[in-house]
């Protein structure tokens, strides 16, 4: 199947990215407003940039039920800095609240029940629920589109990390402890739980033969 997207309809291409671009981590990013209303929503179109420094984005979009722009995005537009909490199994169904269109008066910590605790560095507070916290700057946001659907991507430099000390080990992560999620289309969830390993092989080790006919079993 060929698929130009300007013959079809952007919320069908909305759904195909979606099935496409899988399995996505969530960022489960705090904020704050300038009048001091904490915000909390996921976003899994999301990713790490840089790593010196260390640079994340994320990406959200402009309201498809009313073309509008979402909390977060005013938030961090107003006070240029947030939070990027990772989200773990035990709480998943308390994100999923905050993914609601709330108006901006609304508390979403108080909403889905998730506990705030003080950032050191920045004004939004962090999620005490979540065994990972990146305390992040606006470093830089790209309106991509204003149309529906159309999207911005938020640029943060990680000014901290909070890692509980049960699942790190030089500087390694344990995904047997962290149980993070990943999303699939539509209202579908992974688990990590079933993994291989894959070792990057030295350019050197691979045969010019293995390169086009790929590796013999
Ligand atoms: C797991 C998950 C991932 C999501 N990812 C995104 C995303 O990448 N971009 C986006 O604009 N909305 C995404 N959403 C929807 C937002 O969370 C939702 O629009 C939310 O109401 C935005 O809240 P805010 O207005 O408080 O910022 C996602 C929702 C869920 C449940």
């Amino acid at each position: 199947m060929i698929i130009n997207p300007a013959e079809h309809d952007y919320r069908n291409i909305y759904k195909l990215m979606v099935g496409v671009i899988v399995p996505r981590p969530i960022a489960f990013v705090s904020t704050i407003s300038r009048e001091g209303i904490p915000n909390l929503a996921p976003f899994s179109f999301f990713t790490g940039i840089s790593a010196n420094p260390p640079v994340i984005c994320f990406s959200p979009m402009i309201r498809g039920s009313d073309g509008g722009r979402k909390d977060t995005l005013r938030n961090i537009e107003a006070v240029k800095e947030f939070v990027v909490n990772v989200v773990s199994e035990e709480f998943a169904e308390k994100m999923n609240i905050c993914s609601a269109e709330f108006p901006p008066e609304v508390d979403e910590f108080e909403a889905s029940g998730l506990t705030p605790v003080p950032s050191d560095l920045v004004k939004p507070p962090r999620v005490k629920e979540s065994h990972i916290n990146m305390e992040c700057r606006l470093i830089q946001l790209v309106d991509v589109s204003s149309k529906p659907l159309g999207g911005s991507i938020v640029l943060g430099e990680v000014l901290r990390f909070h890692i509980d000390d049960a699942l790190v080990d030089n500087y390694k992560i344990d995904p047997d402890k962290l149980h993070p999620i990943g999303r699939l289309g539509g209202p579908t969830y992974t688990r990590t739980t079933d993994r291989f390993d894959m070792s990057r092989p030295q350019t050197g080790e691979i045969k010019p033969e293995e390169i086009k006919s790929g590796p013999k079993s």
